[in-house]
């Protein structure tokens, strides 16, 4: 078995607002080894990117754990948390996050200006990463001015600039048409194998889960899985209004 790279233990995470109380995590537990492609299929509002942003350090838990290679890091000091998500993270916002004002070039630049690296190792790179995503005409435009497959790639190229161990994505496919969205899936997930990343992405579309090697059904607050990563063996339950594997009771 490979070494395991993050454990998510007994995470519960309850919004608090004027209105009400809203408990989205209840108490999960899972582990995520080295090399693993994880997809994370739930409905909408089950609370995916709550569960991401608890893993990558950009929200806490109510209670429970996250460790990573066995450090608890709700016990890190912000410097350490920061280097984490700055070196060992890479994160594809479900609403891109991309900095209007900046070139595609100058987007993919970000994360590695706030390494050691001198501006013109960073443009090299960020050159090289937009070849790599197939977006080397489009430098020099701006967000705007690129579609959102385009937008996507350029996400793509910034989440691997400083060589996470980790790939986060949080629906990548979610705006793109159904092509569009297997061109974007078989590029992140061809870069994360050549790079050896452990990648873990999210899609409230179980077409979307094809590619992963372990599928988790987000179910009332808990992550689930049954071992039998198939997309055929997922089906959407209407009673419950939720994804579950074929045959385990809701
Ligand atoms: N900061 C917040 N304050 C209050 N409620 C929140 C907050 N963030 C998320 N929620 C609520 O928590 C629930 C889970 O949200 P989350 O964004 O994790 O869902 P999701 O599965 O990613 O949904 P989607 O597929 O639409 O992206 C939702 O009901 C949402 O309204
Ligand atoms: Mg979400």
């Amino acid at each position: 078995m490979s070494e395991k790279i993050i454990s998510v233990d007994n995470l519960t995470k309850t919004f608090v607002s004027k209105a009400e109380e809203l408990m989205v995590l209840r108490g999960t537990s899972f582990d995520i080894y080295k090399g693993d492609v994880i997809c994370l299929l739930g409905i909408s509002g089950s609370g995916k990117t709550t569960i991401l942003n608890i893993i990558a350090g950009l929200d806490t838990p109510s209670s429970g754990r996250v460790l990573y290679g066995g450090a608890n890091i709700g016990e890190w000091t912000s410097n350490r948390l920061y280097d984490f998500r700055l070196h060992e993270i890479g994160f594809i916002f479900q609403e891109f996050y991309l900095l209007e004002h900046l070139t595609a070039l100058e987007n993919v630049m970000v994360p590695m200006i706030l390494t050691e690296k001198t501006e013109n190792e960073a443009q090299e790179r960020a050159l090289e990463l937009l070849a790599q995503v197939g977006l080397r005409r489009k430098a020099i435009n701006h967000p705007e001015e690129l579609s959102t497959g385009e937008r996507q790639r350029v996400c793509i190229a910034r989440a691997i600039a400083n060589h996470p161990s980790i790939l986060i994505a949080d629906e990548p496919t979610g705006t793109l048409d159904s092509k569009t969205g297997d061109e974007i899936m078989n590029l992140l997930l061809g870069i994360a194998q050549k790079n050896q990343m452990t990648v873990i992405y999210t899609t409230h579309d179980p077409y979307v889960t094809k590619l992963a090697k372990r599928i988790f059904l987000m179910q009332n607050g808990l992550v689930v899985e049954n071992g039998q990563s198939s997309f055929d063996n997922i089906e959407f339950d209407e009673t419950s209004f939720k994804y579950k594997f074929k045959g385990d009771k809701t």
